[in-house]
């Protein structure tokens, strides 16, 4: 059995599961990886490691604070890495509670169980402990469009039920650095996009309903501005924060690839038309713009330069780069994309797009 290990939380889902091949390709400690399995939780996406004795799947609730000091007490982690979150804005509007029992009060108990672990460990074993949490650009609100993007001073005006419980986690996790001294990172980062995102994000919406020949949802006027980050450049920079950041601080991770919606459904129905070209037409004639999504922010954008000049990272992939490497793995998995569409995925469809 290994003899280190880091406690991951959410590592079933998009960016944890990305998260979790990228430490397992690159570090030697094993991984405990802590996830309820929500809807957006899913084993599928760790089908790679499923036979590595390096990677411990725990099926759980990080708000059942029994089980994860448990965790902590067997496998005595030397980080805790903290993705399990509820992640969707539109699903926020619609049902908030969750949000906050998960990531308010979620972050709350986890923080909680790592604060009575770490008082019990040596000298020496604080010196190394990290709790990395996990969080979103979201928080700083929106940008007008000559605003300068976010720093990590910028202040906190959450806009949507999602951001307001990723502020309130943020908060506490900074609360647990300044008053008892857990030794805390925390990262904020743009929008990601890559292989295993769920499709209820923009850019594998749009790729699968394309490929289904359905219409293509634009809110609104399409104008909004995301700032587009790969996945795998995010691990990369948690990876980094984990390994080199300074304990109380935050660290701000963007893709310098500021795009509107609009532009970014052009460049995926343009990249869809020459590798699955249409004998009909061109996927972009499926382009529909409907109903906005209420509290709307129009601008999101990353000074991500504190982390390049401290910790010396930088992105990979460029935004053409990710975008056709993304296209190309859901063209490529195709029995990822069935299984997750089934039955609740559809009831989630209805449930957003109806009346849009
Ligand atoms: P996701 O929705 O794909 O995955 C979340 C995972 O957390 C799922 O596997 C789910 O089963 C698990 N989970 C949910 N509630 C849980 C609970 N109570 N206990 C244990 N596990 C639970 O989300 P994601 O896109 O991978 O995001 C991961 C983290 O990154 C989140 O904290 C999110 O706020 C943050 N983030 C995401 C983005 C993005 O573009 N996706 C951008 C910035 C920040
Ligand atoms: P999303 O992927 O939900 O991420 P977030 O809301 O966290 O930024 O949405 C990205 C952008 O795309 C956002 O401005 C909303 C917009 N959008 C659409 O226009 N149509 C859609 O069907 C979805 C899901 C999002």
């Amino acid at each position: 059995m290994a003899e280190k290990y880091i406690l991951v939380t959410g590592g079933a889902g998009f960016i944890g599961a990305n998260f979790v091949l990228d430490w397992l390709g690159n570090e030697s400690a094993a991984i405990v990886n802590l996830d309820k399995l929500t809807y957006a939780g899913n084993l599928g996406n760790l089908q790679s490691v499923r036979n590595d004795p390096r990677h411990l799947f725990v099926r759980g609730d990080i708000c059942d604070p029994g089980l994860v000091t448990g965790l902590l007490e067997r496998h005595r982690p030397s980080a805790i890495v903290h993705f399990a979150a509820e992640s969707h804005v539109d699903r926020s509007i619609h049902g908030p509670e969750d949000f906050v029992q998960t990531n308010v009060v979620g972050t709350f108990r986890l923080l909680e169980a790592a604060r009575a672990y770490f008082s019990k460990l040596s000298a020496a074993e604080r010196e190394a402990f990290r709790f990395l949490h996990v969080s979103t650009d979201e928080v700083y609100g929106n940008l007008g469009p000559g605003d300068p993007a976010f720093s990590e001073s910028s202040p906190y005006a959450p806009n949507s039920p999602y951001s307001a419980s990723k502020a309130a986690s943020d908060h506490l996790a900074r609360a647990y650095f300044h008053t008892y001294g857990l030794p805390i990172v925390t990262t904020n980062c743009s929008n990601n996009y890559g292989p295993y995102q769920f499709p209820e994000k923009l850019i594998p919406v749009v790729i699968l309903n394309a490929l289904a020949v359905k219409r293509l949802p634009v809110y609104g006027d399409g104008k909004q501005v995301r700032d587009w980050l790969y996945v795998n450049d995010h691990c990369g920079a948690v990876r980094l924060a984990l390994a080199k950041g300074k304990l109380g601080e935050v660290y701000n991770v963007g893709g310098s690839s500021e795009q509107t919606n609009i532009t970014v459904v052009e460049q995926v129905c343009a990249i869809l038309d020459e590798l699955r070209p249409r004998p009909s037409g061109k996927h972009e004639s499926l382009i529909e713009f409907v109903k906005d999504r209420p509290g709307h922010d129009r601008r999101y954008a990353i000074d991500a330069s504190k982390i390049t000049r401290e910790l010396g990272w930088k992105r990979t992939e460029s935004f053409d780069s990710g975008l056709r490497k993304t296209v190309t793995w859901y063209l490529d998995n195709t029995d990822w994309v069935a299984a997750v569409t089934s039955g609740a995925y559809r009831h989630w469809i209805d449930t957003n797009y109806a009346g849009r």
